[in-house]
């Protein structure tokens, strides 16, 4: 009877099947616990006549070690099933990328302007955002009730007295800062941001971005003016660019002028980012009229200059060919991420 239970109990271990660790307990209780099957071989094993004992004992210790055996097995297989259907974590993953910001487009098309400049010699002057009246206009040539004042929208600080303050209309006015305190010759540009009360729209904002440069000297003429701009022109949009200079009209210069630059889309065919023309405006110019040099205290008969100032959206409207001002202060992250591989410049 024994022998046929032997037989039995290691067919049914043999064809042992189990899915979870708790159905692995349940077996090892069934087979091996305190009331388990195999054990209550051993009791009976005790009623079986001496001369089988030894036969049935190694039988029986054999069942038992090849229950231990498969209980082992099956804890460590359904272990392993278990792990298998566990999400799998590579922990050589690289982690997850933290994004990198990016200079702002603006930013990237003055510090082109800036290092073009100081290649010719020039130093980088800046000035205060709000500023007093003399500095923006008086000093500039601008009088009192001049119409000219109405060329630039200005948002008063203060009102009402002689030199209100007001936010900087242009950056004109570190030209004016830097020729009342810097020994002669000047070779400055004068990076930032200034302020005009226009409505918004895709072509003017109420904040922008200048860069305006001044050059005084003894002797200093309008073909040194036209020279520079030539080559700013042509370090900025590439070697072919041409220039031309159309008469225009600012209170601080005499005689003045706005400068085109050719159309680096079309060559000069005529497209619709020059609107058919082959040119773009990109600056005004002129040499410093003598009142603004005698007003910061320098001697027009033995000194001249020359003066220009443009607009760094614009700039960077007709590089990237972008068709809205307003993309450059709404921080779209769509937008600014455009930019990212040109950090370098
Ligand atoms: N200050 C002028 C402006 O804001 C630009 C300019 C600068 C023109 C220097 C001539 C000379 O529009």
């Amino acid at each position: 009877m024994i022998r046929e239970d032997i037989e039995r109990l290691l067919g049914e271990i043999d064809a042992l099947k189990c899915k979870t660790q708790k159905e692995v307990e349940e077996a090892r209780v069934k087979f091996l616990g305190k009331k388990g099957e195999v054990t209550r071989l051993f009791e009976e094993f005790r009623t079986v006549a001496p001369e089988l004992k030894r036969e049935f004992g190694k039988t029986l210790n054999e069942l038992k070690q090849t229950a231990a055996a498969k209980i082992e097995e099956l804890k460590n297989a359904v272990g392993d099933e278990a792990a298998a259907s566990a999400p799998k974590q590579d922990l050589s993953m690289p982690g997850d990328p933290m994004p990198l910001g990016s200079r702002h487009p603006v930013s990237i098309v003055r510090q082109e302007i800036v290092d073009i400049f100081r290649k010719f010699g020039y130093d980088v002057s800046e000035g205060p955002e709000i500023e007093d009246d003399y500095h923006v206009f008086e000093a500039l040539n601008f009088p009192q009730n001049h119409p000219a004042r109405d060329m630039q929208d200005t948002f008063f600080v203060s009102a009402g007295h002689l030199n209100p303050l007001l936010l900087r209309t242009h950056t004109s006015s570190v030209q004016v800062r830097t020729m009342e305190k810097m020994p002669l010759p000047i070779r400055v540009i004068c990076p930032g941001r200034v302020f005009r009360n226009e409505a918004i729209s895709a072509r003017a904002h109420c904040i922008f971005h200048q860069v305006e440069g001044l050059y005084v000297d003894e002797n200093v003429t309008f073909a040194d003016l036209k020279q520079a701009i030539l080559l700013f022109a042509r370090e900025m949009f590439g070697a072919e660019t041409e220039i031309r200079m159309r008469p225009s009209y600012f209170p601080f210069t005499e005689p003045s002028a706005e400068v085109d630059v050719s159309c680096n889309i079309c060559h000069g065919k005529g497209c619709n980012i020059c609107k058919g023309t082959g040119w773009l405006e990109i600056l005004g110019c002129g040499m410093v009229d003598p009142n603004v040099l005698e007003a910061s205290g320098i001697d027009s008969r033995k000194y001249s200059g020359f003066a220009f100032g443009m607009g760094l959206e614009r700039i960077a409207m007709l590089k990237w060919r972008v068709n809205d001002l307003r993309h450059y202060f709404e921080n779209d992250m769509r937008f600014l991420s455009e930019f990212s591989t040109s950090t370098e410049v």
